[in-house]
């Protein structure tokens, strides 16, 4: 189908409708909402589950034996189960509930290297990571001694897969990569990435806080031994995220925190672990975020993750096209494989003065390093201005923002 015509077909006016905050004004403007890469708006769905949830379950998970902690408990792993298909996952217990992608990957970083990493061992990430795949594991190399590798990048924005080859050898006891880049777009080549790691024997995390609002993800397709993922991000609630992990993993690795919930039998003497997924869910969890998840990972599947794509790549290609047409506009991130995110600058200007000016207008984007930096000085720049689009996003939203920046390029340049 062309693209015009997939834009046409997506209903979005109607999924528009489910998000009440996009009918705000900002500034006295329409709100444009364009830093969906930070966090995505919520659908009705979400919010309403909330306010079910404090009005009608309020209780805590896998201890009572009440009425409300048992349907508060039910609800919680609902969402689990319904995280089982929406990734492919083998086992439902391979699915542990954390704080967020940053908790996913320092939990792996902690659990994992305890138990695998040691001194004179290799580590690869890349150039494009987000601070948090690269500080856990910088803390880990200072920990055990081991060598932390960086996959360097092509000036699209890229992986460098010849370097990245060559990285790889009988010493490297993880790989950690983004599935997409926050900063520049960049779809990485996942599937290959896994398959060269597994041939050494070392597995792969894939940070994937941009990937899984965006595409479709079968972690058995991929083979990938960890998934790290945030629920604010995929039009869920805050201060939930999820770490997949293979079982031959979860049970190889010691557990992360400790105390209640995630153990089987506790003495003076001596403590046992609870099973799968509990071994890793210590203490009382974010519950009202957990059960409002479901509701999210309900609207994804409804619409379609290839559906999704497919309308989100329309309007990137639409967007990338009119934002050129400005002169002095630069595109950081022209990658041949990219999904959602618009990083440019305007010779001549700062990206933060952008930003103010654009939100003068109504349309929220993010300026900075994009917890980035040694992302920018790869690219030798401060930072630069982001539009990331979800979708819920429109055509017209494409022209009021090239309109903007048009407007900004004539006071600032
Ligand atoms: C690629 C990537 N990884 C990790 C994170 C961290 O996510 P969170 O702050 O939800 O833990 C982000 C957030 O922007 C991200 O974009």
């Amino acid at each position: 189908m062309e693209r015009t015509a997939i834009l046409e077909w997506f209903d979005v006016s109607s999924v528009r409708e489910d998000f009440p905050i996009l009918t705000r004004t900002v500034n006295g403007k329409p709100l444009v909402y364009l830093d969906n890469g930070a966090t995505t708006q919520k659908p009705r769905q979400v919010i309403d589950a909330i306010v079910n949830y404090y009005t009608q379950l309020n209780s805590n998970v896998h201890r009572g034996v009440h009425h409300l902690s048992q349907l508060a408990t039910d609800a919680f792993e609902v969402t689990r189960r319904k995280l089982q298909p929406f990734l492919n996952a083998a086992h439902e217990h391979e699915l542990i509930f954390t704080r967020g992608t940053t908790e996913s990957i320092n939990l792996v970083a902690s659990c994992y290297g305890k138990a695998f990493v040691n001194t004179g061992d290799e580590l690869i990430i890349s150039a494009m990571e987000h601070h948090s795949n690269i500080v856990p594991w910088q803390i880990l190399c200072e920990e055990r001694g081991a060598i932390l590798h960086v996959v360097p990048i092509n000036d699209a924005g890229e992986l460098d897969m010849d370097a990245y080859r060559s990285l790889l050898n009988e010493r490297t006891k993880m790989v950690a990569i983004t599935y997409v880049s926050n900063a520049l777009g960049t779809v990485n080549p996942v599937k290959e990435i896994i398959a060269l790691a597994h041939a050494v024997g070392a597995p792969v995390l894939l940070d994937a806080a941009q990937a899984v609002q965006h595409l479709p993800i079968d972690v058995q397709a991929l083979d990938v031994d960890f998934l790290a993922f945030s629920g604010h991000k995929m039009y869920g609630p805050t201060g939930i995220g999820v770490l997949y992990g293979k079982e031959k993993w979860l049970n190889a690795i010691p557990p992360y925190q400790s105390g209640g919930e995630m153990i089987k039998e506790v003495t003076f003497a001596k403590t046992t672990y609870n099973e799968l997924p509990f071994k890793f869910e210590a203490g009382t969890p974010n519950i009202e975020a957990g059960i409002c998840l479901a509701h999210a990972i309900d609207y994804l599947t409804e619409l379609g993750l290839d559906n999704i794509a497919s309308y989100e790549h329309g309007l990137l290609e639409y967007a990338t096209h009119e934002l050129l047409e400005i002169p002095g506009l630069r595109i950081v991130g022209t990658a041949k494989e990219k999904s959602s995110v618009i990083s440019f600058l305007l010779d001549g200007a700062h990206p933060y003065d952008v930003g103010v000016i654009l939100d003068k207008l109504g349309i929220a984007v993010r300026t900075g390093h994009h917890c980035t930096q040694p992302l920018m000085d790869r690219f030798n720049i401060p930072g630069t201005v982001r539009a990331s689009i979800a979708l819920y996003n429109t055509r017209e939203e494409m022209d009021t923002l090239v309109a903007a920046v048009r407007r900004a390029a004539s006071m600032l340049v």
